[in-house]
């Protein structure tokens, strides 16, 4: 099992790029069948990213990353925990973290979409103050819910 030392959290404030590595090996353990250039082809292109990170003994374990899409809008696109280190809080404190950038930051809103059945991400979400403001279709067929928090 991974390192069970309590996680401490930090904000990534070295150039997005610079992430690269450790982000993608993170996403692996996080996600199933990962496709790399879903991280790589988007990365250097994030307006404003913010990457906030949980690390347990010297490895990353969490991580949440969003970015500006709008002059009021931020817009929170990626994260995951470590298979090992879930059920400890760990989405929801890097959740509020990122809230907290965000609101003193001056974005006013924090939207985000989740596939439909995914009930782990979406009730966090709603637990941590988001709303449902709508449902669509991706390209691959995928439905997705939508939503939005104030700040
Ligand atoms: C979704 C995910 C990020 C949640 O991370 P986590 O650190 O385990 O979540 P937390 O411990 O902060 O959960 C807070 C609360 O949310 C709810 N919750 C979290 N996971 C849940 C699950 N699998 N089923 C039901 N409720 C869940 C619970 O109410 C939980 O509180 P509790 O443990 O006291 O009951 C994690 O399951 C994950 O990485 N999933 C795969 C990646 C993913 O789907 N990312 C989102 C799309 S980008």
């Amino acid at each position: 099992m991974a390192g069970q030392g309590a996680p401490t959290f930090l904000r990534w404030e070295d150039p997005i790029a610079d992430a690269e590595p450790r982000l993608l090996r993170l996403c692996h353990r996080v996600f199933d069948g990962f496709d790399d250039a879903y991280l790589l082809d988007r990365l250097p292109h994030l307006a404003g990213p913010s990457l906030w990170l949980a690390e347990a003994d010297g490895e990353w374990v969490a991580f949440k990353l969003g970015y500006r899409r709008g002059q009021t809008l931020f817009y929170s696109w990626l994260g995951g925990v470590d298979p090992d280190h879930r059920r400890r809080g760990l989405a929801e404190e890097l959740t509020r973290r990122q809230h907290g950038e965000a609101a003193a930051k001056g974005f006013a809103h924090v939207e985000t979409r989740t596939r439909a059945g995914n009930n782990a991400m979406i009730i966090v979400n709603l637990r941590q103050g988001f709303h449902v403001v709508g449902f669509e279709v991706d390209g691959a067929g995928r439905s997705l819910v939508i939503q939005r928090k104030a700040l």
